[in-house]
């Protein structure tokens, strides 16, 4: 065992944990012994450094209005960024939102006008849908190519889409969920060069870019091609990686001072967003500045619950596959090969396995017939959710 026991039971039902509690509510047909592996949060305890720094901050016994306006917060953001991937961030570009979701929000309406098209890469994170659907702006979307059970980009499609004076904006799902991608640099490069030929803005979702799979690297689009970096805005939180969701607190890097402006007036306009809270802005600096030895073993684990799916579909399951997951802590399951309906799908799961994952539709028509499992929990919860797979499939 390394220094951190993820095999640990953490039992989080009556803690108001969404993933774990209202169940019967949430989801009324699931039996009441199901395993939640759906909204993608991490079943972990995360790491003493992050607690000592919210008991720091309850020790002060006043929790007002607080500013993440200090050398101490913006050290630890760009150090992490620098150290970790070589990217240097300047500060003043940094953007706080309380979570990406409502930045993709805020930024849909900045960078577009309504009725403009956005292209997003199906079957991708379900809120960028809404986003643009809630904002009165157009889907475009640029499904991905699956082939050989593999995920690739449609560059000419992309092409075609992008010269649409109309699609004024991607937003791109890097890593991808659900898919596990990690694009590699050549495909971020294509990316940026149909972008720019034809004049489209980027936001680049890099919100699961510190959870990779089997050592692979990721590459923030900014930093790759800095020559765009005034049309491309990222969106960055160490929500994923150090399981700080609750907390709420996202970094939205934007580089030109226009942009900056047009963001702090449509989030004064819309109440979009209020101020961090004291406990995000302690608990994020300690992730940045003291855990970096815990996420290299809470990704080693994960790798290992992966490689476990990995070989017991191939030992067991013969008919379904798996997407390789090259980053999040997301599995991408394919049964197709069953030729059941997604409701049949989804019954099955949730009625004969006792297992909630986020059903393949949920993120576009491209998901049907595919479940997305959450894996970021102990080892002994991913074996007995492969058990239950295999009792209610072997017959099918
Ligand atoms: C790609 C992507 N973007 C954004 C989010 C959610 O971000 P937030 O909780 O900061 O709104 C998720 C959560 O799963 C995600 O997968």
């Amino acid at each position: 065992m390394g220094k951190y026991d993820f095999d640990k039971v953490v039992d989080r039902r009556n803690t108001n944990c969404t993933k774990w509690d209202n169940l019967d509510k949430t989801f009324p047909k699931a039996r009441k012994d199901s395993i939640p592996m759906w909204i993608a949060d991490m079943d972990f305890e995360i790491a003493k450094p992050i607690i000592d720094s919210v008991h720091m901050v309850a020790d002060r016994k006043i929790y007002g209005y607080s500013t993440r306006e200090t050398d101490r917060y913006f050290d630890a953001v760009t150090g992490w960024y620098k150290r970790r991937f070589g990217w240097d961030i300047e500060r003043e570009s940094l953007m706080f939102s309380s979570g990406v979701v409502p930045a993709l929000a805020v930024l849909i309406r900045i960078l577009t006008d309504e009725n403009d098209g956005i292209i997003i890469q199906r079957p991708v994170y379900h809120p960028f849908t809404n986003k643009i659907v809630q904002n009165n702006r157009r889907v475009v979307n640029n499904s991905l190519i699956y082939k050989d059970g593999k995920y690739e980009m449609n560059f000419d499609d992309l092409e075609e889409k992008a010269k649409d004076p109309s699609n004024k904006l991607m937003i791109l799902c890097s890593p991808h969920n659900p898919v596990g991608r990690v694009w590699t640099e050549e495909e971020l490069k294509k990316v940026v060069d149909i972008c720019k030929r034809n004049n489209v803005f980027i936001i680049a979702d890099e919100i699961h870019n510190d959870l990779v799979r089997n050592k692979r690297k990721h590459i923030n689009l900014q930093n790759l091609c800095p020559e765009y970096k005034e049309k491309i805005v990222t969106c960055l939180a160490p929500s994923k990686t150090f399981n700080l969701a609750g907390m709420q607190l996202s970094n939205i890097v934007i580089n030109t001072p226009e942009l900056r402006k047009a963001w702090l007036e449509e989030v004064e306009r819309s109440g979009a967003q209020h101020n961090p809270n004291p406990f995000a802005i302690e608990a994020i600096i300690a992730a940045y500045n003291e855990c970096e030895d815990w996420l290299d073993e809470l990704n080693n684990y994960i790798d290992e619950n992966a490689a476990y799916i990995k070989t017991f579909i191939e030992n067991n399951l013969p008919k379904v596959k798996m997407a390789p997951i090259e980053g999040t802590y997301l599995v991408w399951l394919d049964f197709n090969e069953y030729g059941l309906s997604s409701e049949e799908l989804e019954r099955i799961m949730l009625e004969e396995a006792g297992l909630i994952f986020d059903e393949g539709t949920m993120f576009g028509e491209e998901g049907s017939g595919f479940e997305r499992i959450n894996i970021a929990c102990r080892r002994e919860l991913v074996e007995e959710c492969m058990n239950r797979i295999k009792k209610v499939f072997e017959e099918r």
